[in-house]
C-alpha cells in the first residue's frame, strides 16, 4: 500500500462532515478541520493554538481536560480509538449541543497528540425525541379507544340482551300456542332476534378484544378431549354449512389425547375459523376439520376451498380491525386476532397457509398430557 502524503491526507480530513480535531499535550488545538468549522462556527486560524476547553460548555472544563490528560497517561487507551461518547459542546455564538465524540491518543515526533472526531447530533436527538413523543402519544390514544370500547361495549350490552330475551319470548308466545300471531309479527320478530343476536356477538367480540390486549382474557383451562371439541364445534356451524350449501366435514385421528383447554374459548376459536371459511367459500365448496397428534401437541386444521389469501395480506390477517381492501368488508376483523390471543394464552401457535383462488388452510396446536 502505498503511503498518503500529508496533503492528501489534510485534504480527505478536511472533506470529512465530522469535526476532526487534534490537540497537543497542553491541549491546545492544532488541527481544525472544515467539519469542525461547520459544527463550531469558528475558522481554523481562530482557533490554531487554542485551548480544547473553548469548545466546551464551561461547567465541564476542568472535568474534561483531567479526563484527557488521564487518557493520555493510561497506556491501555493510548493509540486505540475510544468509544463515542456522548458529551456537550459550544459552538462560537454560545449555542450547546449534543455532540457523539471518539477521542484517540498518539505520540509523534513533537510529543503527544490527541485527536477528537466529533459529531454534532443535534437533529439526530430531534427526531428520537419527536419518534419517543409520537410513539407516547400513540400508545396512549390506542389505550384511550380501548377504554372506550370497552365501556361502550359493556353498556351496550343490557339493551342488546333485553331486544334479544323481549323477540325471543314473543316467538316462544307463537310456538306454544297461547297466542295466534299474525305472520308478519313472527317474520319482525325472528329478524329483530337475529339482529340482536349479532350485535351481542359483535360486542363480545369488542370485549374479547380490548381484554385480551390489556392482558386480561381469563382462560380456565381443563384436561379435555380433542375430539370433542372439533366435534362440537361442527355441530353448532352444520345448519349455516347447509344454508350455504357446504360441504362441512371432519377428518379425527385415531385415539387423540386429551388437550388442556378453556373449552368455551377454544370452542369459540374453532367457531371463528369455520365462520371465516363459510364466509369465504362459494356455494358448492367445501370445509374440512382435522385434528392430527404433532408431537406434544394436537394439531387442528381448518381448511376452506374459498377465495384464498393474496400473499400480500398473509403478514396482516391475525392484526386487529384489519379486513382484506380486495374483498367486501364482512366483519369487524377481529374473529383472527382474537383466536391468535386465545390460542397464544394456552401455549399453542396459529398459523395460515393459503394458495389465492384455491384454499385457505388455518392451523393451530394446543398442549397435551405429555
Ligand atoms: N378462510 C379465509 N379465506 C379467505 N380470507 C380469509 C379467511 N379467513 C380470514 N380471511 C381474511 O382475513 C381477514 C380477517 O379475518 P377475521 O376473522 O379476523 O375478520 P373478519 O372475518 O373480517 O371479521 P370478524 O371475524 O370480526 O367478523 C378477513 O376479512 C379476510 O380478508
Ligand atoms: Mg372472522
Amino acid at each position: 500500500m502505498l503511503p498518503l502524503s500529508d496533503t492528501l491526507v489534510a485534504e480527505i480530513l478536511s472533506l470529512a462532515a465530522d469535526a476532526i480535531i487534534c490537540v497537543d499535550g497542553e491541549q491546545r488545538i492544532t488541527f481544525f478541520n472544515d467539519g469542525a468549522s461547520r459544527i463550531f462556527g469558528y475558522e481554523a486560524e481562530e482557533m490554531l493554538g487554542q485551548p480544547l476547553a473553548t469548545l466546551l460548555p464551561l461547567r465541564f472544563r476542568t472535568m474534561h481536560s483531567a479526563h484527557l490528560s488521564k487518557f493520555g497517561k493510561s497506556e491501555q487507551s493510548s493509540r486505540r480509538m475510544g468509544e463515542r461518547s456522548l458529551i456537550s459542546g459550544v459552538r462560537k455564538n454560545g449555542e450547546e449541543f449534543p455532540a457523539e465524540a471518539a477521542i484517540a491518543h498518539m505520540q509523534s515526533e513533537r510529543g503527544p497528540v490527541y485527536s477528537v472526531v466529533l459529531r454534532d447530533v443535534t437533529e439526530q436527538r430531534r427526531a428520537d425525541e419527536t419518534n419517543e413523543r409520537l410513539l407516547a402519544e400513540m400508545e396512549k390514544a390506542v389505550k384511550q379507544r380501548d377504554e372506550m370500547l370497552g365501556l361502550v361495549s359493556h353498556d351496550l350490552r343490557n339493551p342488546a340482551n333485553a331486544v334479544k330475551m323481549l323477540a325471543g319470548a314473543i316467538l316462544r308466545l307463537g310456538e306454544s300456542g297461547d297466542a295466534e300471531l299474525p305472520a308478519e309479527v313472527v317474520e319482525h320478530a325472528t329478524v329483530m332476534l337475529q339482529a340482536a343476536t349479532q350485535i351481542d356477538a359483535l360486542i363480545q367480540d369488542l370485549l374479547d378484544s380490548t381484554r385480551l390486549e390489556a392482558g386480561r382474557l381469563r382462560l380456565t383451562p381443563q384436561w379435555t378431549s380433542a375430539g370433542e371439541l372439533a366435534m362440537a364445534a361442527v355441530e353448532t356451524l352444520a345448519p349455516l354449512a347447509a344454508a350455504k350449501g357446504i360441504a362441512l366435514t371432519r377428518g379425527l385421528a385415531p385415539n387423540l389425547p386429551d388437550v388442556y383447554a378453556d373449552t368455551d374459548r377454544i370452542t369459540q376459536v374453532l367457531s371463528n375459523l369455520i365462520g371465516n371459511a363459510l364466509k369465504f367459500t362459494p356455494e358448492g365448496g367445501a370445509v374440512r376439520i382435522e385434528s392430527v397428534v404433532d408431537g406434544k401437541f394436537v394439531e387442528f386444521s381448518v381448511r376452506d376451498s374459498g377465495s384464498g389469501i393474496p400473499p400480500d395480506d398473509l403478514p396482516f390477517v391475525f392484526d386487529r380491525y384489519w379486513h382484506s381492501k380486495r374483498m367486501n368488508r364482512s366483519g369487524a376483523g377481529l374473529g383472527l386476532a382474537i383466536a391468535r390471543g386465545i390460542v397464544l394464552g394456552h401455549g399453542g401457535r396459529i398459523w395460515v397457509e393459503s394458495t389465492q383462488g384455491v384454499e385457505t388452510i388455518v392451523r393451530f396446536t394446543l398442549p397435551t398430557r405429555e
